[in-house]
């Protein structure tokens, strides 16, 4: 018998691809995400209960559902004789480009695997949150659901998400990300990729990933310069992003280490160290006004910010 028969939990939102690891290298951010409900129900399935914040209306079906899907199989798994029904509470935008349906669906399985009797690992909620994502993009891809569960980098390949590591975050890397207000939704910015690409820019892009991962596990931010340059997914999705070379010039010029579309955009980031994250603030908000007016938000955040975890009630921003 379960102990607990209500909880909540919160997930951050994260930037997908981090530049050059498209599908397979993401990291959190400190910024507000989803808050999940879990009231265990002694019917047993899931019910979708209220949705308060950035939206007020999801799939009522939980199967349809990003934060259902992955409950629906995390009980399943569990063989529990109980049922949830699960309130949302949205505080990341939906197809903004800042993992919004990875944050319901980790945050909706960490919050019911605290009603189980014997909960899981983190690590073990992995499949399920993923199962709940696969439901807004129409694949399996994890480099938002990983970090958002984990905190930090984390690389997570596809066909093995459980084989993910967790990147040792240099010290003093930041970022800011500037999200024009328009929706872009990961199935379409997927859909305009071509899925031939030039062997010479794959090498390009190899070797981009590589001093990546060699200035994280060195933790020498220095050796980050270049390093966030991708050649074969942002040249495809930036012109979905009005003014997107624009900011990249100011971002890069005010020094930022590097900037990309997060994700499959709209949102934009900018990698920094901690002693230039103002003047590259300031800068791509200059520029982005000039594009979008107020019609953005902004996020400065470390990039080892921590993941998905149980809050308390009186943490719940719904009702
Ligand atoms: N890796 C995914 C993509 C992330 O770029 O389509 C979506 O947020």
């Amino acid at each position: 018998m379960a102990s607990n028969t209500v909880s909540y939990a919160v997930a951050p939102p994260s930037v997908g691809n981090m530049a050059v690891g498209f599908d397979v290298l993401g990291h959190a951010l400190d910024a507000p995400g989803d808050q999940i409900r879990a009231t265990r129900t002694d019917k047993s399935g899931v019910v979708m209960g209220a949705v308060s914040g950035r939206v007020t209306s999801l799939p009522n079906k939980p199967e349809s559902n990003t934060a259902g899907a992955g409950v629906l199989e995390l009980l399943a798994s569990q063989n529990v004789d109980f049922g949830v029904r699960i309130d949302v509470h949205k505080g990341v935008a939906l197809g903004s480009g800042m993992g919004g349906s990875a944050s319901s669906a980790v945050a909706s399985v960490v919050a019911v695997n605290a009603l189980l009797p014997q909960p899981l690992a983190p690590i073990e909620l992995m499949p399920h949150a993923l199962a709940g994502e696969q439901v807004a993009s129409g694949c399996i891809h994890g480099d938002n659901v990983a970090p958002c569960l984990l905190g930090g980098i984390v690389f997570v390949p596809p066909a093995h998400p459980e084989r993910c590591v967790e990147v040792p975050v240099p010290d003093g890397l930041n970022c800011v990300l500037i999200r024009p207000e328009f929706r872009l939704d990961t199935s379409a910015g997927r859909s305009i990729l071509n899925e031939k690409v030039n062997l010479n820019d794959v090498v390009t892009q190899m070797s981009h990933f590589g001093h990546l991962l060699c200035a994280c596990f060195s933790n020498d931010i220095d050796a980050l310069e270049g390093a966030f340059s991708d050649v074969l997914v942002e040249p495809q999705r930036c012109q979905q992003v009005r003014g997107f070379a624009e900011i990249k010039t100011a971002a890069l010029t005010a020094g930022a280490l590097g900037f990309s579309l997060s994700g499959s955009g709209p949102s934009m980031v900018a990698w920094v160290r901690a002693q230039d994250v103002q003047s590259v603030e300031s800068e791509m908000r200059r520029k982005v006004e000039q594009f979008y007016g107020d019609q953005y938000q902004y996020v400065t955040s470390m990039v080892n910010a921590p993941g998905a975890r149980l809050i308390q009630s009186k943490e719940w921003l719904g009702d």
